[in-house]
Order: C-alpha cells, then sequence, then structure tokens
C-alpha cells in the first residue's frame, strides 16, 4: 500500500544529497525545527567535506577531532574506552543496520553544525548515550538508544541530555527503549543564568518504549514536542519545570503510560530518587497545546500555560491517526 512507495526510495538511501525530503507526505524525513531554523543558519554537519569510513576506535577519533567539515561513516560495533568528542561540521552516520556504538558514549561539547545519525547506541555505562554541551546546531536523526529498565534509574545515566546552554537542536525519528532518564535538558538548576533563553530543542517522530523518566524534561528553554509515540513510558513522559516552556502536539501515548505531561515543578521519585525520598521542589514550568494529543490513559497536570503558542518555523504534522504506524514505521536504525 502506501509504505510501499518506500521501496522507490531504497536506492536512494546510499546518497545522503539524494536522500527524499519527506515521508510520503506526511512527515519531514530531512532536518525540520530548531536545527534547521535558527539564527545560526540550518545544520548541515560535514555537508562539502570529504568522506571517510571508519571502523575502529582510533579512526574514529581522528576523524570527528577538529572543525573541519567531514561526512564519517560508521562501519559495525565500536566500543569506546572513554567518551570521544566531535568537533565542529561533522556528520557521523552508520552504515546499514549493525553501526552501534557501546563503552562510552559521545561528547558533543563547543562545537556546532554536528549530525548523529543512524547508530545504535546502548549500554553506556560512563554517562549519557550523547552529551551536547555547550553547542549549537545538532540534529540527532534516526538513532536507537536502549539498556535495561530493571536495575533502577541510577544504573544508567541520559540518552540524549542537553545542556550548559546548548541551542537550535532537533531529535527526530529516534527509537528510545527499555531505559529509564531518557532526555534531559537543562540539568541543574543552579546553571539557570547560563541556560536560560537557549535550549530551543524540537522533538518529532521518535518512538518511546518501556521508558521511564524525562520524555524529554526541560528547565529553563523550549522545546517543542510534535508527533512523538510513547508506549509505556511509565512514570513521566514530558516534564517543563523551572521556568521553562513546552509547546506539546499531535503526540500519541499509549500502555502503561502513568503521567504524559507534567508542569508541576516536583521532581519526582521516579526520576532521582538519591535526593529525596519525597522528590525535590523547583519551581513550575508551563505547557502549550497546539494539535490534539491523543493522551490514551495518561495523565496531564498543566499547572501555568505560557507564551510559547506556535513555533517560529514551518513544519509537517502527521495527522494524529497515523503518528502511531509512521513512527513505527520510520523511527530507528536501517531507515535511511
Ligand atoms: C566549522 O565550524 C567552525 C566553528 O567551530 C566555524 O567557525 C567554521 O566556519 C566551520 N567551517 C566550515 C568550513 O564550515
Ligand atoms: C570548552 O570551552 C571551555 C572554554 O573555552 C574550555 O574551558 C573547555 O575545556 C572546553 N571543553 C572541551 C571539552 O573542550
Ligand atoms: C562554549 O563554546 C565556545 C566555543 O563555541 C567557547 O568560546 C566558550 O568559551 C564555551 N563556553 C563554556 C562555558 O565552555
Ligand atoms: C498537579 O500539580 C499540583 C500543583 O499545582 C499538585 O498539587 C498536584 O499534586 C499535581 N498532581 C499530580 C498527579 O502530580
Amino acid at each position: 500500500m502506501r509504505f510501499n512507495l518506500l521501496l522507490l526510495f531504497a536506492p536512494l538511501s546510499g546518497a545522503l544529497p539524494l536522500l527524499p525530503t519527506s515521508l510520503f507526505g506526511l512527515a519531514s524525513w530531512d532536518v525540520e525545527g530548531f536545527a534547521r531554523d535558527n539564527p545560526l543558519g540550518p545544520t548541515t554537519g560535514g555537508k562539502g567535506g570529504s568522506t571517510v569510513t571508519v571502523s575502529t576506535v582510533a579512526d574514529f577519533k581522528a576523524a570527528v577531532t577538529g572543525d573541519e567539515p567531514k561526512i564519517v561513516l560508521v562501519n559495525g560495533e565500536l566500543d569506546f574506552p572513554s567518551r570521544p568528542k566531535i568537533g565542529s561540521n561533522k556528520s557521523v552516520i552508520g552504515v546499514g543496520k549493525t553501526a552501534q556504538i557501546t563503552g562510552s558514549g559521545l561528547d558533543i561539547v563547543n562545537a556546532t553544525n554536528v549530525i548523529i545519525q543512524n547508530l545504535k547506541i546502548s549500554f553506556i555505562l560512563d554517562n549519557d548515550c550523547i552529551t551536547i554541551r555547550n553547542s549549537t546546531r545538532v540534529w540527532v536523526d534516526h538513532n536507537e538508544f536502549t539498556s535495561d529498565i530493571s536495575k533502577g534509574p541510577d544504573e544508567y545515566d541520559g540518552q540524549v541530555d542537553i545542556i550548559r546552554g546548548s541551542d537550535w537542536i532537533t531529535v527526530s525519528w529516534n527509537y528510545f527503549h527499555d531505559h529509564w532518564k531518557s532526555s534531559l535538558v537543562g540539568n541543574d538548576a543552579n546553571f539557570r543564568d547560563i541556560d536560560f533563553g537557549h535550549l530551543h530543542v524540537t522533538y518529532h517522530h521518535n518512538h518511546w518504549r518501556n521508558e521511564g523518566t524525562r520524555g524529554p524534561a526541560g528547565r529553563f528553554g523550549h522545546q517543542h514536542v510534535y508527533n512523538n509515540l510513547y508506549e509505556d513510558f511509565l512514570y513521566q513522559a514530558i516534564h517543563s519545570r523551572s521556568d521553562n516552556q513546552v509547546l506539546v502536539e499531535g503526540n500519541v501515548f499509549r500502555g502503561k503510560t502513568r503521567e504524559a505531561l507534567s508542569t508541576y515543578g516536583l521532581v519526582i521519585p521516579e526520576d532521582s530518587p538519591n535526593t529525596c525520598v519525597c522528590g525535590d521542589e523547583e519551581l513550575d514550568g508551563f505547557a502549550n497545546l497546539g494539535a490534539r494529543n491523543d493522551w490514551g490513559g495518561a495523565t496531564v497536570n498543566i499547572t501555568q500555560v505560557g507564551d510559547f503558542v506556535k513555533a517560529p518555523y514551518k513544519y509537517k504534522l502527521t495527522p494524529l491517526l497515523l503518528v502511531s504506524p509512521l513512527v513505527k514505521f520510520g523511527a530507528g536504525v536501517g531507515k535511511i
């Protein structure tokens, strides 16, 4: 049926410049949101630079260092003994369905214009799978992030954490599953002055399944969260606190998802049990609702409505009834 149209795209998928820009006209397949439309210019990664294929840790580290534009294709599994730092103007793209990162995760620090695509990043024990710190224009697209939820919230850290005044980021078409703390935006109430007015992040067409908290959790910034599928997001999916603003639209919540959206400042004990058993109190955040969401059986607690009523860019909104099949079909690795 309609989805067979993708077969037409398949022969093109090795050649990046020829990638389709839209999935059946129902969603953007190209960079969309804050990573595309922002005051610094669109995120292009290593476009225009040389292409290098790497299959060892040493070659990877050499290839991603520095600011020179480069497209770094990752072949097979890389087990990092420490966290590589991705420099500016880089596209880091997994080859096929088997490119993966284990051991230590990736740092994007003091950088601009970085694309991370088609990588499975799993069981990272040293820190987050990806930490974006003091960096701008980052597109995290079509990756898979997973570990094991049975060991509690503090066994593993975040999947994609965005901190220290980072800005103009899009997180799209990722498959986040079997992990507790997903995506924290602004990781410390003490960094209010650094973070405030930054942390503009677009989350769209991500598939979250069997996760605990932070889908995402934001402080001090603005996140546009649309057309994501949440299945069994156990404790709290979207959390906006400490004067953060979210615009939430066209998302679908299913299964054992307890709380879809909250702006209540309490950091629930299921999120950070290492502080107080009763949870930590912060200031409330703000939330606005755009196109209709399907909350399933999950609760919504909006304590303050903000002024983030409309995204400052054009974007393709998928009809609500098609969000679940389209996200299941398109999210994760081996799709581009
Ligand atoms: C690469 O990134 C740096 C910022 O670190 C920027 O100033 C520079 O213009 C970029 N280089 C190219 C060739 O795009
Ligand atoms: C980021 O930049 C700051 C300020 O220039 C510097 O102190 C820090 O070491 C840099 N971090 C990394 C990981 O390069
Ligand atoms: C952030 O990164 C920029 C380079 O992009 C650097 O000049 C600045 O010092 C960094 N700030 C911090 C706090 O690391
Ligand atoms: C919703 O927020 C209010 C604070 O405005 C809080 O008293 C209440 O406990 C919250 N509900 C839940 C289910 O967390």
